[in-house]
């Protein structure tokens, strides 16, 4: 087992802007300083994306409606950003305003170094090559198949063989390093052939191997939008702009697109997500809140405040008002346990209450000689807690199945946080009657 200290610093940590929470239980932190921005350094510092005072509104005259207002965002390379808020807060409008999509009427808005205002129609199209899009609604086209979806995107014009063998295995070697170039050896030194070999590297690694040659219409939802994924992702971008990536997908393949997020970043990419997912909100670097139309918040992403966003995301807690929220995650410590590993054993005396952040364990309770119920509790489920209350010695033997990743909070800790929350208080009970219902 290993541990961590992973309290939460309300204030000043790591020179970074001052944390705090607000009365909708958004965490919030002022701005950030140039200093502290999250720029890699061996990809400069320069924004990729800078907005200034950017206004938008839709129709004109009378019925016109102003959607963004007053919007002053950057960001730097190599950041992977969260971007949520409320249907029509205008979201979408903002992306596609970063993605060259929409013309800027009102404020500055630089990608990637140029300005989007009255940019040529040929720097234009130079700019729309340097970023991936993925639409909300896919866009695939209807008469190609999902491999030709994403190899048309390739641009194949722009590359000459070898420049086209580098790039493919860069990309594959991105999602694949063990297995670099043995893709690419066995295949002709021909755009055409390095191209499907790249197009199928990337709809095998998401779990599309058997829907290559398949047309949008004998997709899922969810197969479409990793079709739209890698369309997206197979010219390397620069600047990747992603609508609602994991909408559609169930949680094995949401894990897999954010892991290679986290990879295209550290080889370079900038990535913007709009999402309402709550499954990803901890991932980002960065999360943006919006409503209706301005910036409401912009918040920095460190260990600590990915403990009060997953905090959040669990019944348990999720009823807790902030500031006492922020008490609960000052107080856990993290533990890691391998696969097999037993984390607490029947008949012990109990010290600690266990909250799982990733993966599973198996919950055995010995009944007489014989007799054995087992349960399995996942990420977001808590063990640990009867021995506490009840001041017993443990009731059951808990093993990890795969590797464990859990939060733990000492046995008088747990006892205060429950003494002094209601929510929490209310939030057991309602477990313990599941529990007792299910057996
Ligand atoms: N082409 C358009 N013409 C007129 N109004 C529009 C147009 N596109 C969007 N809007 C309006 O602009 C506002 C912002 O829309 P936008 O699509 O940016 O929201 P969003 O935050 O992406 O929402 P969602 O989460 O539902 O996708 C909404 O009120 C919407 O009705
Ligand atoms: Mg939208």
């Amino acid at each position: 087992m290993t541990t961590d200290n992973c309290t939460f610093h309300a204030t000043g940590e790591r020179g970074s802007g001052r944390a705090y929470f607000d009365g909708d239980q958004t965490a919030r932190r002022e701005p950030c300083p140039p200093t502290m921005a999250l720029a890699r350094p061996e990809l400069g510092n320069e924004p990729v994306v800078s907005i200034h005072g950017l206004n938008h509104r839709f129709g004109r005259g009378d019925i016109s409606q102003q959607v963004l207002f007053d919007i002053d965002l950057d960001i730097k390379p190599g950041e992977l950003v969260l971007l949520t808020g409320p249907s029509g807060c205008g979201k979408t409008t903002l992306i596609t305003l970063i993605g060259g999509l929409r013309s800027i009427q009102d404020g500055n808005l630089e990608v990637l170094g140029r300005n989007m205002r009255g940019l040529a129609r040929q720097d234009q199209v130079e700019t729309r090559r340097d970023i991936g899009f993925i639409f909300q609604s896919h866009n695939l086209l209807d008469a190609l198949t999902a491999g030709e979806n994403v190899s048309l995107a390739l641009d194949l014009k722009t590359y000459k063989p070898d420049r086209l063998r580098e790039h493919a295995s860069n990309l594959l070697g991105i999602m694949q390093p063990d297995a670099r170039n043995e893709r690419l050896d066995a295949v002709p030194r021909r755009v055409d052939a390095l191209a499907r070999t790249l197009t199928i590297g990337l709809l095998e690694h998401l779990r599309l191997g058997e829907r290559v040659d398949h047309k949008p219409h004998q997709l899922s939802v969810g197969q479409k939008q990793r079709v739209a994924i890698a369309r997206a992702l197979v010219n390397h971008p620069r600047l990747v702009l992603a609508d609602e990536p994991t909408a559609a997908l169930d949680k094995a393949s949401s894990e897999i697109v954010i892991d290679l997020f986290k990879r295209l970043t550290r080889s370079g990419s900038t990535i913007l997500i709009v999402t309402h997912d709550s499954r990803i909100m901890d991932q980002g670097d960065r999360v943006i809140t919006m409503k209706d139309g301005r910036i409401q918040s912009n918040v920095m992403i460190d260990e600590s405040i990915r403990v009060c966003v997953f905090l959040q995301s669990v019944p348990l807690f999720s009823g807790l008002p902030p500031g006492q929220l922020v008490d609960v995650a000052e107080q856990l410590r993290k533990e890691t346990h391998a696969a097999d590993a037993c984390i607490i054993r029947q008949g012990e005396a109990g010290d600690k209450f266990y909250l799982i952040k990733e993966g599973t364990v198996e919950v055995r309770v010995a009944e007489g000689s014989t007799g054995m119920q087992v349960a399995t509790l996942g990420p977001g489920q808590f063990f640990g807690e009867m021995a506490l209350l009840e001041n017993q010695p443990r009731n059951a033997t808990v093993t990890a199945r795969n590797h464990l990743e859990c939060y733990t909070l000492s046995k008088q800790a747990f006892l205060n946080a429950r003494a002094a929350f209601a929510p929490m208080r209310d939030e057991l009970l309602k477990v313990y009657a599941q529990r007792y219902r299910s057996g």
